[in-house]
């Protein structure tokens, strides 16, 4: 991987936005974070006066989690909002509820918002930094981040030099997922042939073109070759309509076993953003593989990624 240090940015709002180099230059500082992330004393001062504020307005285990401990890591004040327990619960405005946390000075604000654009409109309209957390079925950049650190790790293993040529098979419902909708952007800024696999009710109309995909609409042919297989989560709370005749049916087709797991790339590795829906979307046998499962390296390279976002994001240099 080349080395590049290009960060100019103030608000991480999509991967829409980010260059081939910006990329590169947050996975080379999250390499190096890593390495804090392993030692015994797992605490550095470089954000020591920084403030980060937590606001999420869905629930999240992850994301939430690791921008708390990558703060404390690098020593910034971080604060999470409750949003159960503010006065969004008695109205309050996502606009007013950041004006009044920004009149607090924070450095960075880190948004969960389950409307597409509501970071961007913030980004817009406020003086703080935002970072896009995940909003709606938009965009999940640190997501995204974390999963191409993680792909990276495996490339030489996985027998590829760089991005260039490697296959990554994102499966499931694609429909509602903002994880797929990032990792397409950043998988093809990054060279990668992408697939999308997945019934079509749960498929965005005109995909090829929007995001330079193949789809497919059969589990085995989707997977077949690929080196990496990304399975998404099903996500029904996002329906409102009839878009699978049952859970179980999902399954039979689209659920990954090791009987699809086999037709991929010998060494292909297997990717899931969590919360897993195990039995649904994927067997446990395959989630917990230990040749092939990375789904506890993306957590932990998550911690990484989001310490990476937010030594870039309050400039400070190395
Ligand atoms: N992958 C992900 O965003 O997980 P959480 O919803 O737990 O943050």
């Amino acid at each position: 991987m080349i080395k590049s240090q290009i960060w100019n940015r103030k608000h991480l709002l999509g991967m829409a936005d980010l260059s081939r180099e910006e990329i590169i230059s947050i996975l080379d500082t999250a390499a190096s974070f890593r390495e804090v992330n392993r030692r015994d004393i797992k605490k550095v001062p470089t954000l020591r006066g920084k403030t980060v504020i937590n606001l999420f307005y869905e629930n999240s285990t992850r994301t939430r989690t690791s921008f708390e401990l990558a703060g404390k890591r690098m020593s910034a004040d971080v604060i999470n909002m409750s949003v159960a327990s503010s006065s969004v619960k008695k109205g309050e405005t996502l606009i007013d509820t950041l004006a009044n946390l920004e009149a607090m000075n924070p450095d960075v604000v880190v948004v969960r918002h389950s409307e597409s654009g509501a970071q961007e409109f913030l980004a817009k309209n406020l003086d703080a930094a935002i970072i896009n957390a995940g909003d709606g079925s938009h965009e999940h950049p640190t997501q995204a981040l974390l999963d191409l650190l993680t792909i990276d790790n495996h490339l030489a293993l996985m027998g590829w030099e760089s991005f260039e040529g490697l296959t990554v098979a994102i499966c499931g419902d694609v429909l509602h997922s903002r994880v797929a909708r990032s990792n397409a952007i950043g998988l093809a800024t990054m060279g990668a042939n992408i697939r999308f696999v997945g019934p079509p009710t749960l498929m965005p109309s005109q995909v090829e073109e929007a995001f330079g995909v193949r789809v497919f609409h059969n589990m085995e042919e989707g997977v077949r070759g690929a080196d990496v297989v990304m399975m998404l989560r099903l996500q029904q709370e996002r329906m409102t309509g009839a878009f699978l005749p049952s859970v179980r049916e999902y399954y039979e087709f689209w659920g990954l076993n090791h009987e699809r797991l086999a037709l991929a790339a010998p060494k292909a590795i297997v990717m899931h953003p969590g919360p897993m829906n195990r039995g649904v979307e994927i067997t446990s046998k395959v989630a917990d593989d230990p040749n092939q499962s990375v789904i506890l390296e993306q957590v932990a390279n998550g911690l990484a990624i989001r310490m990476a976002v937010l030594y870039r994001l309050c400039g400070v240099e190395g």
